[in-house]
């Protein structure tokens, strides 16, 4: 214990703090991997007033007072610290949901624990992080080896230089507070779980090993394979093979430019990705010493005109939005079990779709996609009012974008990336989206970009000021700027929720400027559960009041001629700290159509029907 209080004091004199992410890289297909697992119980401290990174004039701690248990080095001071007789917390797992003291916590915690390590021949090891949130610090035995800022996207740190043979021990500071500048900024509708929430584990690769491949169905040629594979370390001109041993098809290339290799893979009777039909090939990748496999399927995507046109059939989505908030126990959604039960109610509702809100989710629930045939609309955070104007937020946003797309890009299921959710219609958000829309494209032009638009009435702008036009007041408009850069539309509304009657959708036109696909992606109401109304028509607040939202809104999007899909907020209550009514929220978003317990509430047999009877949506 003695010498590792004496490690972490010099870790902390070799820690820059302020708010960044160094020498992180993603490993993609890490599920493939052979990994030893750190998952478990850590232990932690939890440090308020950041005593263990910043002195008590707020500078970086040069002399890791905090952390120093040698006399030696910190003289006569006291050590006010002690890992091994702390407490320990769950990891994969939020802390807010494992301790009651941590409920409402939001700061800077520290984890610990040991392990033992091998060393191994020409192998490199990695650090893998499948979240933190939000800001983190790394260290291994005393060496600083990565930051990371950003709480809901995969990470990996080289720790092989810092490893050594037998015991080891590993430190992370997770810091969740919330700044203006930050992605997410200070206001979200969602609790912000803290912690090393997804799993974290070391993976041992070769000296020169595949980091990232990109492989996915041409639009213009039947049945080609085409993309990429990156070998990290690998000199040009070294070897790289492709397989897909079930349909006979190889392809050997070399590196080129860039330790990249191009790849085109014919192959003959690929039975496309499809909802109807999610089949998965395993697609076998080898470079030198490394060799990965995949399970992978192939499909296009495309917006023509206004259609979502997958594998050439114009396809509509009937789907959910879902956050990534465990059933029953509530808090960040880490265990396939949470994942199962989030994908079993949405099919059972009769979803083909799902948009993963508003940031990305475990690789567990991608995958699942994969292999059940659920559409996915993938989401970073750039959330309502980001610090638009400030180019260190324009960074964050690119780097968050670039790790969701690195991670899930060889998922079929993912057929949209979004940059956005209602976002305030100024030039300096158009002009930051429109960067990050063509920053998607061009690390992926194989899928479609979106985001979730404001609308706003005939007569106002988006933020509602402005005068009704008394002849049209239940028109609404969809002429938000950022739409130009979008390949489909999103666009949030709640009629009968946050404005009017759930009735007044009947009667209200939509007068939408892009002749492109649109997804509703967003309407809704709250009900508790078990909170009834006999009344006509019913109160908020109870299921048929939340039902009837839902018989009128169906109706009337049908009427839109654009529309291509949508996903109802949202599939299970969630918590969130800005739902305060006592008895009914108690910070919960009651907008599910089933409670964080599994109740399924009236709404949810209303959707139900529609998307099974396909009453909704044009005819695929
Ligand atoms: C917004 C927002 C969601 C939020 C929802 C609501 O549109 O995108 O994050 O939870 O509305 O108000 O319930």
């Amino acid at each position: 214990m003695h010498t590792r209080n004496l490690i972490l004091t010099a870790l902390l004199t070799a820690l820059p703090l302020a708010a960044q992410t160094t020498n992180t890289t993603t490993l993609i297909d890490v599920d493939h991997r052979a990994t030893t697992s750190l998952d478990g119980d850590w232990h932690y401290i939890v440090d308020p007033y950041a005593t263990g990174l910043y002195s008590f004039h707020g500078d970086v701690r040069a002399d890791g007072f905090f952390m120093n248990a040698d006399p030696a080095l910190a003289g006569n001071r006291p050590v006010e610290y002690n890992f091994a007789t702390s407490p320990t917390l769950k990891v994969p797992g939020d802390w807010n949901t494992q301790d009651p003291k941590l409920f409402y916590y939001e700061g800077v915690l520290w984890y610990q624990r040991d392990f033992t390590y091998t060393p191994k021949a020409n192998t490199r090891t990695f650090l893998h992080i499948g979240a933190a949130n939000y800001q983190s610090h790394i260290w291994v035995n005393t060496k600083s080896v990565c930051e990371h800022e950003g709480g809901f996207t995969a990470f990996d740190c080289e720790v092989t230089a810092a490893l050594k043979p037998g015991k080891n021990f590993v430190v992370i500071s997770v810091d969740n507070t919330r700044k203006p500048e930050n992605v997410p900024t200070v206001k979200t509708d969602w609790w912000n779980y803290g912690g090393l929430t997804r799993d974290v584990s070391l993976i041992d690769v070769p000296q020169s090993f595949i980091d990232e491949y990109d492989l996915h169905l041409s639009r213009t040629t039947p049945g080609l394979i085409e993309g990429w594979v990156h070998v990290e370390g690998a000199a040009a001109g070294s070897p790289v093979t492709v397989a897909i041993p079930e349909l006979k098809a190889t392809v050997s290339v070399t590196i080129g430019e860039g330790s990249r290799a191009t790849i085109a893979l014919p192959t003959k009777s690929l039975s496309p990705w499809s909802p109807e039909s999610p089949k998965l090939y395993k697609v076998a990748l080898t470079a030198g010493a490394d060799a990965l496999t995949d399970d992978m399927g192939f499909r296009t995507i495309e917006a023509r005109g206004i259609e979502i046109v997958l594998n050439g059939k114009p396809v509509f989505l009937r789907g959910m939005s879902v956050h990534a908030e465990a059933p029953y126990r509530t808090g960040r959604a880490v265990t396939q079990k949470d994942i199962d039960t989030l994908l079993d109610w949405a099919q059972e509702l009769g979803c083909n779709f799902l948009r993963l809100a508003h940031y990305p989710h475990d690789e567990r629930m991608t995958r699942a996609a994969d292999k059940r045939g659920i559409l996915i609309w993938s989401e970073i955070p750039d959330y309502w009012a980001l610090q638009f104007a400030n180019p260190a937020v324009l960074a964050k946003s690119t780097q968050q974008l670039t790790e969701m797309v690195r991670r899930d890009r060889n998922k079929a299921a993912v057929i949209l990336w979004s940059v956005a959710n209602e976002t305030p219609n100024t030039e300096a958000r158009t002009k930051f989206l429109t960067t990050m829309a063509n920053r998607a494209r061009a690390m992926d032009a194989s899928r479609l970009i979106t985001a979730a638009l404001l609308v706003r009435n005939k007569g106002h702008n988006e933020s509602g000021e402005g005068k009704v036009n008394t002849s049209e007041p239940n028109a609404k408009v969809v002429d938000d700027p950022l739409g130009e850069a979008l390949d489909v539309i999103g666009t949030n509304e709640y009629i009968g929720w946050y404005e009017r009657t759930p009735e007044s959708a009947d009667n209200t036109t939509w007068d939408i400027k892009y002749q492109k696909p649109l997804i509703m992606s967003e309407f809704g109401g709250e009900a508790k559960f078990g909170n009834h109304s006999k009344a006509t028509p019913p109160a908020r607040w109870s299921e048929e009041y939340q039902a009837t939202i839902y018989e009128h809104q169906l109706p009337m999007l049908n009427k839109i001629p654009q529309l291509r899909g949508m996903s109802p907020w949202i599939l299970m209550d969630f918590r969130s700290p800005s739902r305060l009514l006592p008895g009914t929220q108690d910070n919960f978003n009651r907008k599910g159509l089933i409670t964080e317990n599994g109740e399924k509430k009236k709404a949810f047999y209303v959707l139900q029907k529609a998307y099974k009877n396909k009453t909704v949506g044009k005819a695929e």
